[in-house]
């Protein structure tokens, strides 16, 4: 047999010598990773991780789940790729589903690509081309992907590579009430955050724009959760100004914040137009546009996205959604969600470099500090403390503008048992600082 280490030590030099360094990993040293099963991943050695980050915020439905390894076995053998340019019954029935569980039953029409970052470059399009406008608003600490548009929307400057600048973009504050842009206190505050939206149209806009682009809860910025009136009152200046409203569920979508498919639904708002990817395929690559049916009209003209569609991601997207379906996940994750919630807040009950708890469903995150008064970013801590969850076999992702927020995203098929499992070692982890 094969040494696994050393095997692991020649994909680590060969990883350096072949790819990018700009694919970052996690670690000082970076952790090889051979197989995964339901909620486990493996090393070459056969050591089992806990996944609370399921490949950022993706793996919905556990790994290897074998409902959906068994659809998309069945369609590798049926049909893998003819393009768009025809009729296949898998991306037919897939946005049929997405029509019958949108807010409202009303973003009927769905566009396909293969990540998050091509479904808000389609987002965006057919905003400019519907209103005949070109603005857009973002919020700052946002992430909307790779591309130069995305890159250009958003607004944490680690991610903005080369001169990632584009005019017509503009990012207002965003509802971080951990470190308020205003230094006001919720809610007491009459969620100013919101409010300041029509301020930036009328100082740095000309007035009519295309629309806003908003993640319900921002990912890569920390988890950051706006209060619930954040929503309605932003989609309501948006329209006034001629804008659509799109919410980026590249994260919070197919039910993870809880009981709703849609994460923007827990704050009462029906977007415009939705984009997605990650969870959707539960690790194969899809990402998807969905807009009410005047709108989708509006993007004319040819336009073709290879791979988008394809029968194998849009069926593993379909057994996605009737695993989440059939297993009351939904549910799920506002139970298990919950009860991650009170462990966390136990957590920093006992560790006061624990600054700030926040989240929804089995999306949380806990923010780092170096004092709890000064909120100090603890960004140095943060990365020995993924350090000390590897030793305790725990995968967590990192995040946040400084570096300094732990983002827990489990699949969702979790049980309560996996959070304590979590939470036992997380506390070692956190002990061993
Ligand atoms: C909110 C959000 N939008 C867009 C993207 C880009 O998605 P992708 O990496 O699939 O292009 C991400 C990725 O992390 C994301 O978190």
């Amino acid at each position: 047999m094969a040494d696994a280490s050393k095997t692991g030590q020649d994909l680590i030099l060969a990883d350096k010598k072949y790819l990018f360094p700009a694919v970052f990993h996690y670690f000082s040293q970076p952790l090889v990773l051979d197989h995964a099963k339901d909620q486990f991943c493996y090393d070459a050695d056969g050591n089992a991780y806990l996944d609370f980050f399921g490949g950022i915020v993706t793996v919905s439905v556990g790994h290897a789940n074998p409902k959906v390894n068994a659809a998309v076995q069945a369609q590798l053998e049926k049909l893998t790729h003819v393009s768009t340019c025809f009729v296949t019954e898998p991306q037919v029935r897939l946005a049929e589903k997405l029509a019958a569980i949108s807010p409202g039953g009303k973003l009927s029409k769905a566009y396909f690509t293969n990540s998050g970052t091509e479904a808000n470059e389609t987002a965006i399009l057919t905003a400019r081309l519907h209103t005949g406008a070109s603005e857009i608003i973002a919020l700052r600490h946002s992430y909307h992907g790779r591309s130069a548009l995305a890159m250009a929307l958003t607004a944490h400057a680690n991610w903005k590579l080369g001169p990632a600048l584009m005019p017509g973009i503009v990012h207002a504050h965003n509802a971080y009430c951990y470190r308020c842009p205003f230094g006001a206190t919720y809610p007491d505050c009459g969620v100013r955050c919101a409010q300041d939206l029509e301020e930036l149209i009328h100082t740095s806009t000309s007035g009519r724009i295309a629309g806003m682009i908003a993640e319900p809860i921002q990912g890569v910025g920390g988890f950051i959760t706006p209060p619930r009136e954040y929503f309605k009152i932003a989609a309501g200046i948006v329209r006034k100004y001629g804008g659509l409203f799109i919410a980026d569920e590249v994260q919070t979508a197919w039910g993870r914040l809880g009981g709703n498919w849609f994460g923007i639904e827990k704050w009462g708002v029906e977007p415009d137009i939705i984009t997605s990817a990650k969870g959707l395929g539960n690790g194969m690559p899809i990402g998807v546009t969905m807009a009410k049916p005047e709108i989708a009209d509006s993007l004319k003209g040819l336009t073709i996205s290879t791979f988008g569609g394809n029968p194998v991601t849009t069926t593993a997207a379909k057994a996605v959604l009737d695993f989440i379906e059939a297993e009351n996940l939904r549910q799920n994750c506002t139970q298990v969600g919950e009860y991650l919630g009170v462990k966390l807040e136990e957590l920093k009950e006992k560790f006061p470099l624990i600054g700030d708890v926040r989240g929804m469903g089995l999306l949380r995150a806990i923010e780092l500090v170096r004092d709890r008064k000064s909120k100090e970013p603890a960004a140095a801590e943060t990365n020995q403390l993924l350090e000390k969850c590897r030793d305790q076999r725990l995968l967590i992702g990192k995040g946040g503008l400084y570096g300094n927020v732990v983002r827990i995203s489990p699949p969702m098929n979790i049980g309560k048992g996996d959070v304590d499992e979590f939470a036992a070692r997380m506390s070692q982890a956190l002990e061993k600082l």
